[in-house]
């Protein structure tokens, strides 16, 4: 008897879940979704912007480029020398051959086509253990945009981190295959990771960066999208301001959902509240490998995310 209400009850529930991801799909059509359905499910809405501050100005650049395309020329001489160290010095690199290859490969970006003025509401999941336990996700879900990265978990997790992704951020080295219509983000920290990519989609060449990658990877070809080291330098510079050898991934993502969307829900980011810095999936809290590495300044980057959910500019959910 209570094994059928507990039936009922999810299935219910699983109709009403299925009835708003058919009602957001209909109302993506028409424009924005600017008002909170009376579905006792949390909608994503976009709120006023909030008046700038000079911190924040000191550092936002609207008009930076978030995407390499084609013109490899226009990398600037400052970009390339700081990007062609960030993981060892490399020399004799034939950047403009490189970036060649990879677009007679993928499509290059035509223009940023973000650059539609409506709301758009994206949530962005770093991988912290602080999501365990979280519930978050239904209202990860609620958003136009999920972006999510590395080695990030669904199955199983679905309470806490929803189910749905729109971009995946990623290197050679974190690759996971996509669904369909997933867009993948290609983090490039090294030319070889350019050449991976080509190479994943291509002749399958590549195997070995400094551990063994992946040789193909399943994912839409027609939806890879690959920033732009520039704009991996203007976090670095502006952002973080050179602490950290160069921001992570999820702080990337980041401030790509920050030049990209209207309102940015950001989850999963800091350590939980024992200090430790694991993945929501590992039960080893002393597992977590993010802080451990130094490449990265995750106290930095913790405490800029911190000041930009104070000065209204994210949601932090923590
Ligand atoms: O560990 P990984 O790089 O895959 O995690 C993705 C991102 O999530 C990190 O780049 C970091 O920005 C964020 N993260 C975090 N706290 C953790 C683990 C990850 O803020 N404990």
């Amino acid at each position: 008897m209570v094994n059928q209400r507990r039936t009922k009850l999810v299935l219910s529930l699983c109709l009403l879940l299925a009835l708003w991801q058919c009602f957001r799909a209909l109302m993506d059509g028409f424009g924005p979704v600017q008002w909170a359905p009376s579905l006792h499910i949390p909608a994503a809405s976009c709120t006023i912007r909030p008046n700038s501050s000079t911190w924040f100005n000191d550092r936002y650049e609207a008009a930076v480029g978030l995407l390499l395309t084609d013109a490899a020329h226009e990398l600037s001489s400052d970009v390339v020398q700081w990007w062609l160290t960030l993981q060892g010095p490399i020399s004799g690199i034939q950047l403009q051959t490189i970036i060649r290859q990879l677009f007679t490969v993928l499509q290059a970006p035509a223009s940023e086509m973000w650059d539609r003025p409506r709301c758009r509401t994206c949530a962005v999941v770093g991988n912290s253990g602080r999501l365990k336990g979280s519930s978050h996700g239904l209202l990860i879900d609620a958003h136009d945009w999920v972006l999510r990265m590395n080695r990030a978990k669904i199955a199983g997790f679905e309470r806490d981190v929803g189910t749905r992704t729109t971009h995946h951020f990623m290197y050679p080295e974190s690759a996971v295959n996509l669904a369909p219509g997933v867009h993948l983000v290609l983090v490039p920290f090294k030319p070889l990771d350019l050449q991976w990519v080509t190479s994943a989609f291509s002749t399958g060449e590549l195997t070995r960066t400094y551990v063994r990658v992946k040789q193909f990877i399943q994912a839409d070809r027609s939806k890879v999208l690959i920033l732009s080291p520039a704009f991996l330098k203007y976090i670095h510079d502006k952002w973080t301001q050179h602490h950290g050898r160069y921001p992570s991934t999820g702080f990337t993502a980041l401030l790509f959902a920050l030049h990209t969307c209207q309102q940015v829900s950001v989850f999963g980011f800091g350590a939980d509240s024992e200090g430790n810095w694991h993945h929501y999936w590992e039960k080893n809290r002393w597992a977590g490998a993010f802080r451990r590495t130094r490449v990265h300044d995750a106290d930095v980057e913790f405490s800029i995310i911190n000041r930009l959910a104070d000065e209204g500019r994210i949601l932090f959910y923590k």
